[in-house]
């Protein structure tokens, strides 16, 4: 309580964050919560190696993964309150900050990767970047994985497969609504919990990109995987936006340059291991593929699309208007 009122306190004062003028190196702590093999892992390492390579000494990035420091949902007030400097939570947990980031878990809107960098490359997805700059946090580039995919102990093939199913899920509304429109329940649990609810039967199913269902073994606690690219998982990399401005400039703009050269680098490897995942967790003893026809895909469709109805005013029209035309090259 007293620390919490201490840290308030030099908050509103402006002074705790701001990196001291000194021969001491500044400390970067990244948390994270996938392995040091999936797309976002390898990107953390790769940033804190060209860091030490082109500001070696006067900045030092230490990298926390699989959640060792903090889980995604504890990490926006981890870098409030200057426990790290840096973080990359999945869009889909931000929806509690900005309305407007919600858009990237609406099911069926983007077609795929390819339209959500454009989206996220146009003016209206660089804006988003800052539409949580009013609680203190900055958003320094977007991360890909890839589109996810939905794993079960009995195969989902149509909506009606997951009714009365517990399904794990990020902290996301959208992705609550998404399961509750096929009568599912949700239950929303950290990254570090998915691997344990599957196995101890806590829950049925869950949807995930394939490098993560990949490097976190989910295939040897779900046997049947469904996909049909409806919707996308990547993220934000994010940090205090005071613990960023108060950097020298010459710093920060080495920084930013670092992170294009990570950003382009992780989503090259994310496009690669989402086939090469994918491959290797199918080809797992026991694993099959749920293959779709048309009308069954229909019907994912027609329980999904909806959710756009319910969403689309949070989100604002403009966001959702340069979200459906980057679909179009
Ligand atoms: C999840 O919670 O399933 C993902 O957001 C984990 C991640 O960071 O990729």
């Amino acid at each position: 309580m007293l620390r919490n009122l201490t840290i308030g306190f030099f908050l509103l004062a402006g002074v705790v964050l701001a990196p001291a003028a000194s021969s001491e190196p500044i400390v970067i702590r990244f948390s994270h919560v996938v392995s040091e093999d999936a797309p976002k892992g390898i990107g953390a390492a790769r940033f804190q190696e060209l860091v030490a390579q082109r500001l070696g000494g006067r900045v030092q990035v230490v990298v926390y993964p699989r959640s060792q420091r903090f889980n995604d949902d504890e990490a926006v007030n981890a870098l409030l309150f200057g426990d790290v400097e840096m973080a990359a939570p999945s869009l889909s947990k931000f929806g509690h900050y900005s309305k407007s980031l919600q858009v990237f878990d609406l099911p069926f809107l983007f077609r795929d990767v390819a339209a959500v960098q454009r989206f996220q490359a146009g003016p209206v997805g660089q804006r988003l970047l800052r539409s949580m700059e009013p609680i203190g946090i900055r958003g320094l580039a977007y991360w890909d994985n890839g589109m996810k995919a939905l794993s079960a102990r009995k195969p989902f093939r149509v909506p009606a497969d997951m009714k009365g199913r517990r399904f794990r899920i990020q902290s996301s509304d959208v992705i609550e609504r998404q399961i509750l429109a096929v009568g599912g329940l949700p239950l929303k649990m950290p990254f570090a919990r998915a691997y344990e609810a599957m196995k101890l039967g806590l829950v049925d199913g869950q949807e995930n990109a394939w490098s993560n269902i990949y490097t976190a073994k989910m295939y040897k606690v779900q046997r049947y995987f469904t996909d049909f690219d409806y919707a996308f998982l990547g993220y934000m990399v994010i940090t205090n936006s005071r613990f960023w401005d108060g950097l020298p400039a010459d710093i920060r703009g080495e920084l930013e340059s670092i992170l294009a050269q990570v950003t382009r680098e992780v989503n090259e490897i994310a496009a690669q291991r989402a086939v090469q995942d994918r491959a290797a967790a199918l080809r797992q003893p026991g694993v099959e593929l749920v293959r779709l026809s048309d009308a069954e895909l229909q019907q994912w469709r027609q329980a999904w699309l909806p959710l756009r109805d319910r969403f689309a005013a949070g989100i604002g029209e403009e966001v959702m208007a340069a979200a459906e035309a980057a679909n179009t090259p």
